[in-house]
């Protein structure tokens, strides 16, 4: 029947962490009618950097939506009927380029990273009082390994071909949604340099109150401003698809793109939670909940950042949210399999984990990159403890999924504190949720209802929203009854709080022993 209901098209680029998507939706009923997607390479040149190749980066999200488009075609839907693009993307991770080559200097340094450890320290070892809060009240964030502004400044530091350009004035710096729009909009000749308040409030160079680059942090830092891109609001338009024609893709080429957020925050414009208190926790890569606080930042006592949550329009009032960062959940899947070889799948962990129901008293704490909400603790290490003879992989394989699930209870309480109002149920997205053990595991260790929307892709679908809303269309009407319509499943708790309790405090006890690792 959605053919007859075939209105505007919405699109969405997704550049995740491990994978990237291209997403065409219906406007009319925010049903999803074509993707595609591709994995994403990672690489691990020393101990704990993470990077990845940004031409690749391009080169995948190219991939993906020629083959959407071939999908789109198969289906008899003209590609013309797509009005919109967005952008979404992995938040942090930092590139630079030279805008007359239009060359990467470098890979990206991948928000996981953890080469700028001794910066960090360094850093937060000059502040009065060794507060690593310093910055907080322009930024929302701790001084911290994972935001772009220490990556940015590695790499001028480190990498000869960034300092020359930077020192030459043909740098350009930007995080993912930057290096693609700017590609995607004709790169080096005319292409568009500029973010979303979103992804800029995750570089530590971007004060959350006056909404612009902060000459101060860009000092502290030693950044050069003319390398910054151009802020803008989350939905406007940024500029049109410039396409060569001899890409199968290029049929895309005049669309305007007019939607961009960081993942994060499109996830939660996705679940339409746009009133002060609602809150979304998506399960990638890493774990993030966010908690919309309106029109006020909230600065947390509890370990959380505060971030703007999204500015839908360039007249519109900006929106912020708490937020509680888990570097590791998605992760330690690919983890199990790529490092342990315990598993062939992400699904095989679900099926071990499932043949034992408990983790027999083994916890697994993934601290690959430290600790991030609520104790920003860089020194950190993951460990895996309560072993004892009886212990096999299937027990592993649990701790694992438990791992994600305690992480998460710890960024509840933390919410719940910093609010005063606990939430009574958690609304989740993201690629893990596919795992129903994980998800009645997290109701199990919350103590709260696990609700997930019966439509995964809701980052895509809030980039999409922010795109179509910037071109006069508006993705699904907004309305509480459309709302009603949602279909979702609910996962109620079901062990007794007691022993939830239990758990969570040898969790806590695990915790204690994987910190300050190093010293
Ligand atoms: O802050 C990093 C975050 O944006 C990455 O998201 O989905 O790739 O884990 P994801």
């Amino acid at each position: 029947s959605h053919r007859i209901m075939l209105g505007p098209l919405v699109a969405a680029i997704d550049q995740g962490t491990s994978s990237t998507r291209f997403l065409v939706f219906n406007s009319k009923t925010a049903e999803l009618l074509s993707h595609h997607q591709v994995e994403i390479k990672q690489s691990f040149p020393k101990e704990g950097w993470v990077e990845e190749d940004p031409k690749e980066i391009l080169q995948s999200v190219y991939e993906c939506m020629e083959r959407t488009c071939e999908k789109l075609t198969q289906l008899n839907i003209d590609i013309s009927n797509i009005k919109a693009i967005g952008v979404t993307n992995q938040r942090e991770t930092t590139l630079v380029w030279d805008k007359e080559t239009g060359e990467p200097l470098y890979n990206a340094i991948v928000w996981l990273d953890l080469r700028t450890q001794s910066t960090v320290e360094r850093l937060i070892n000059k502040t009065p009082g060794r507060n690593k809060n310093h910055l907080k009240h322009k930024t929302g964030l701790p001084i911290s390994t994972y935001f772009s502004a220490v990556k940015l400044r590695w790499l001028m530091d480190n990498v000869e071909q960034v300092h020359e350009a930077v020192v030459s004035h043909r740098a350009m710096f930007g995080t993912v949604d930057s290096w693609l729009i700017w590609c995607l909009t004709g790169g080096k000749s005319g292409g568009v340099h500029c973010t979303d308040v979103t992804n800029a409030s995750r570089t530590m160079l971007f004060n959350i109150h006056t909404m612009d680059w902060d000459p101060e942090l860009c000092k502290y830092f030693g950044i050069p401003m003319e390398i910054l891109p151009r802020v803008r609001s989350s939905s406007e338009i940024y500029g049109l698809m410039k396409i060569c024609s001899s890409r199968k893709s290029g049929a895309l080429s005049g669309i305007p793109i007019s939607g961009c957020l960081g993942d994060q925050s499109a996830a939660l414009v996705g679940q339409m939670c746009f009133q002060d208190g609602q809150a979304k926790n998506t399960y990638g890569t890493g774990c993030f909940l966010l908690r919309n606080t309106g029109a006020k930042p909230v600065m947390s006592d509890h370990g959380l950042l505060t971030t703007v949550a999204y500015k839908l329009g360039r007249d519109k009032p900006a929106c912020y949210a708490l937020e509680g960062s888990v570097a590791i959940a998605g992760a330690v899947v690919r983890w199990l399999q790529d490092n342990l070889g315990i598993i062939g799948s992400s699904e095989e962990l679900e099926k071990l984990a499932a043949s034992v129901g408990t983790s027999y008293g083994c916890y697994f704490v993934p601290a690959f990159s430290g600790l991030y909400a609520p104790y920003w603790e860089p020194s950190a290490r993951g460990i895996i403890c309560g072993l004892t003879q009886f212990t096999n992989k299937s027990h592993l394989a649990f701790s694992a999924l438990e791992a994600v699930c305690f992480q998460t209870r710890e960024i509840l309480d933390a919410m719940n504190q910093d609010s005063g109002i606990p939430l009574t149920q958690l609304q989740v997205d993201g690629g893990m949720t596919s795992n129903r053990l994980l998800m009645q595991l997290q109701a199990d260790i919350l103590c709260i209802p696990v609700v997930k929307p019966s439509m995964p892709e809701t980052t895509a679908l809030g980039a999409a929203m922010a795109a179509g809303a910037a071109e006069g269309v508006s993705v699904w009407s907004l309305s509480p009854e459309d709302l009603s319509e949602v279909t979702s499943e609910k996962f109620e708790p079901q062990i007794n709080p007691e022993e939830s309790e239990f758990r969570y405090a040898r969790w806590k006890k695990a915790v204690e022993k994987s910190m300050n690792w190093e010293t």
